[in-house]
């Protein structure tokens, strides 16, 4: 393939399989389709071998990278989607704040948000192609190298997520410093909730023009939040999210599956299944049964098996699998776990879960 034709996102490869496309639009599919939050990570020795020495955020802007590390799952696993390799934390970085990864703790900011005249130092209209083509250019190149065997899902952190690291400068148990402006600070809270939305939109819609095939928005602080605070701060922006990305695509003749995943947001499954999001994905704390009734069949659900089950034998894998595709039933949903997978899990465990996902499924879709 020539350079020329790896930059352009036009010409892509044929898709393949579309498994994962149909699931998220509740349609019939001959398997359940499966993929593995952080498939691309540190449990795998290939992965710890291209990222070692470099970086995080250096490796984040290297489109060459990206796309290795987001193939890298694929040429061990039959996955049904791919996820773009990089970080919610390029948000923050394209609106002028440091970020640094720093090993054994995780990221940092060296100057976090402390009282609402910091937010003069953020960047308020930022421009995407410039401050993140480096994705941009990471999604199309990998859309092309991935030769239409699985859809490519871009992400983004949703705002409430992306606040708290800004004023926490890391990460936190407690959340305390962020939830700090919520209640002091209401106004300012909202001014950058919206500024953060403003540039999350530019940037989903960018990544769809790339090649981005599906789009997940990652609300993974949601669990601080109660419902009160949640209805408040975060379900109105990640509302505003979808509306204006399938405004905007429509304008252009396009329509991706849009996924929203609010970690232990278990009392928001209803209000989130009417956000316009096709999926709901769900942590490991919510029995998938309740999950199916409050969602009313609106949407389809992803999710939601314990990360830590992986640990588990082969042959218990496989059970818990079974289990859990009978609670959700194998209409419009998306086999996944709960949260991403740690460090030290063995890739044969991701293999065993994937596998019994697909034998699984297979049978009961053919015995319906
Ligand atoms: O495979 C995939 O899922 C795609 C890649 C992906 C990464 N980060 C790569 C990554 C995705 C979707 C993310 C999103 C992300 N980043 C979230 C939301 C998802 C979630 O986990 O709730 C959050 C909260 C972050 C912020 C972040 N980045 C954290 C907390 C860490 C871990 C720090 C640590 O030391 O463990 C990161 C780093 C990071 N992002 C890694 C990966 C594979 C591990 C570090 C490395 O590669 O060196």
């Amino acid at each position: 393939m020539s350079d020329a034709a790896v930059i352009l996102p036009e010409d892509f490869p044929q898709l393949q399989n579309d498994t994962f496309l149909r699931a998220a639009r509740r349609e019939e599919t001959e398997h359940v389709p499966v993929w593995c939050m952080r498939q691309a990570g540190r449990y795998l020795p290939e992965f710890r071998e291209t990222r070692s020495g470099k970086d995080f955020f250096e490796t984040c802007r290297s489109p060459e990278a990206c796309c290795e590390l987001t193939l890298q799952p694929l040429r061990r696993f039959p996955l049904d989607a791919a996820i773009i390799f990089s970080d919610i934390l390029v948000i923050p970085q394209a609106m002028g704040m440091d970020v640094q990864m720093v090993a054994g703790k995780g990221p940092t900011f060296p100057e976090p948000l402390k009282e609402p005249e910091d937010l003069q130092r953020l960047q308020a209209n930022v421009d995407v192609s410039k401050e993140l083509g480096y994705v941009f250019k990471a999604i199309t190149l990998t859309r092309h190298k991935i030769q239409g065997k699985v859809p490519l899902i871009g992400f983004t952190g949703a705002p409430w997520t992306l606040m708290s690291y800004m004023i926490e400068g890391g990460g936190s148990n407690t959340h305390s410093k962020a939830k700090r402006w919520l209640y002091r600070h209401p106004d300012a809270s909202h001014m950058l909730l919206r500024m953060l939305t403003d540039v999350i939109v530019q940037y989903l819609l960018g990544q769809v023009t790339a090649g981005a095939q599906a789009l997940q928005v990652f609300e993974s602080h949601a669990g601080v939040l109660g419902p009160e605070e949640f209805g408040e701060f975060s379900l109105p922006y990640l509302r505003d999210i979808a509306r204006r990305v399938k405004e905007g695509l429509k304008k252009e003749g396009q329509d991706v599956p849009m996924i929203v995943f609010a970690k232990d947001a278990h009392y928001a499954v209803e209000d989130l299944s009417q956000s316009h999001y096709e999926v709901v994905g769900l942590d490991w704390t919510i029995d998938p049964r309740s999950a199916r009734e409050r969602s009313g069949g609106r949407v389809s659900l992803q999710g939601n098996m314990d990360p830590c089950a992986l640990y588990a034998p082969k042959g218990r894998i496989s059970d818990i699998v079974k289990k859990m595709l009978e609670r959700f039933g194998t209409k419009g949903y998306i086999a996944n776990l709960g949260h991403g997978l740690y460090p030290d899990m063995d890739p044969e465990s991701v293999g065993a879960f994937v596998e019994a996902v697909h034998q699984h499924s297979k049978r009961m879709i053919e015995q319906l």
